[in-house]
């Protein structure tokens, strides 16, 4: 679903980027500049902005959070931080990228130019800067066309974030070429019905994986979402790990924090099939070169018609201990933990901390089916117990 007014995405000519020098970025619509918007004021971890009529949600405050958290980490091991908010509605993320994570430079964009006059109030917060101390900038165009010009003038970013709607997935290829070499980029898929499995062919069209109704689909559209970036990357020679993977009941929202670097996986390691067993409810992963022979342990080794089989997608570990643990680190220094909201960012952290565990098996087990295998266990030791007393009794008999 894309929130858009009529013609806001293609009455441009192309921005034609100039190698850092941003100088002919698009600055402003005419359209825009008689156009008036309602002001509506939040505030987002001590920060005060205007939403307009633009399209904000609230639980999404966690998601940025977490980009933030990330943004301000790598500022602080690199040095240096160019962000590319492709997708920034009314730009609190633009905002929060320059105060919070002292970004050195912001590219703030968003198709929608009604939205110009809200973002602008918003950034205006933050001295604009002019030449190469320019701090941010604002453009009104579609996501892949300003990444891909990016990429057409060398003009690369440390973080990419791309606040998408639905299984968009168009614009990976054109974001991973506008991202320096062990740069982040922060993608979000927001259809549910997809990762439920419900539409397998367009989860094959949008992230090239076959996925079919499993009862643990929240993981199933991380794991969908992250493999369909692995495939992109790998495309173009790169690979992705995800550092951080979330899932928000609101919307929903999958969103995962990618690191890119150079260079393949190495051979095909955890992107492969995922299988769910209807009878036992196990769960496995299978590479490329058991095709052909998937079956479930519950059934012999035989090929299995209780198996339900997804894929491929992403089946290492969603989130990187020691990259999460900084990231909690960080949030209880600027006090982000410990009450009110911040306390369930702590938990969520912390949450992805013991998720980030690599033996750990997909899925779940529901904990009726715990209690059913609990029970058959007790009745079968009672019926060893009772068969040994009788068996005890008898022998007595005998002597
Ligand atoms: C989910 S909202 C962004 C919310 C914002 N990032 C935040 O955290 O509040 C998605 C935004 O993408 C914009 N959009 C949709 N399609 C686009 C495209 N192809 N290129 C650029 N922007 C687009 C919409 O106008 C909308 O403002």
């Amino acid at each position: 679903m894309i929130f858009l007014s009529p013609g806001t995405l293609s009455p441009y000519p192309s921005l034609h980027l100039l190698p850092k020098t941003l100088a002919n970025y698009r600055k402003t619509n005419p359209r825009t500049s008689i156009s008036c918007h309602k002001s509506e004021y939040r505030t987002e971890r001590g920060l005060e902005f205007d939403i307009g009529d633009s399209f904000f949600r609230h639980e999404s405050a966690t998601g940025r959070d977490l980009g933030v958290l990330a943004a301000a980490l790598y500022k602080k091991s690199i040095g240096n931080l160019r962000v590319l908010d492709a997708m920034c509605g009314c730009g609190i993320r633009s905002l929060r990228y320059l105060v919070e994570a002292e970004a050195d430079f912001v590219l703030a964009n968003d198709a929608n130019d009604y939205y110009r006059r809200v973002i602008l109030s918003n950034l205006l917060q933050v001295s604009r800067g002019f030449g190469d101390e320019r701090r941010w900038i604002l453009t009104h165009s579609d996501a892949n066309r300003v990444m891909t010009e990016c990429y057409l003038h060398r003009d690369y970013f440390d973080l990419i974030d791309v606040d998408s709607f639905g299984s968009e997935s168009t614009f990976l290829r054109s974001a991973f070429s506008a991202l320096k070499l062990g740069g982040l980029l922060y993608i979000t898929s927001t259809d549910g019905y997809t990762s439920g499995g419900h539409r397998p062919d367009h989860s094959l069209a949008s992230y090239g994986a076959y996925v079919r109704p499993m009862p643990y689909s929240n993981e199933v559209g991380l794991r969908m979402l992250i493999g369909g970036a692995v495939r992109e990357a790998s495309v173009l020679g790169y690979h992705v790990i995800p550092l951080f993977s979330y899932y928000s009941y609101h919307g929903p929202v999958f969103r995962v924090m990618l690191q890119f670097n150079r260079g393949k996986l190495p051979k095909s390691r955890h992107y492969g099939l995922i299988s769910y067993c209807t009878q036992c409810g196990n769960s496995q992963a299978f590479s490329w070169h058991e095709l052909g022979r998937i079956n479930c342990p519950c059934n012999n080794a035989h090929v299995s018609g209780s198996l339900i089989v997804s894929g491929p997608l992403w089946t290492g570990p969603l989130h990187n201990a020691t990259y999460v643990t900084e990231m909690l680190n960080l949030a209880e220094q600027r006090g982000w933990t410990g009450n009110g909201i911040g306390m369930d960012l702590e938990k969520l952290l912390k949450l992805m901390i013991d998720e980030s565990d690599p033996e750990l098996p997909f899925g779940y087990i529901k904990l009726d089916e715990v209690l059913v295998k609990l029970c058959l266990i007790m009745l079968l030791l009672l019926e060893f117990n009772s068969y040994f007393i009788i068996k005890l009794e008898f022998c007595d008999r005998l002597h």
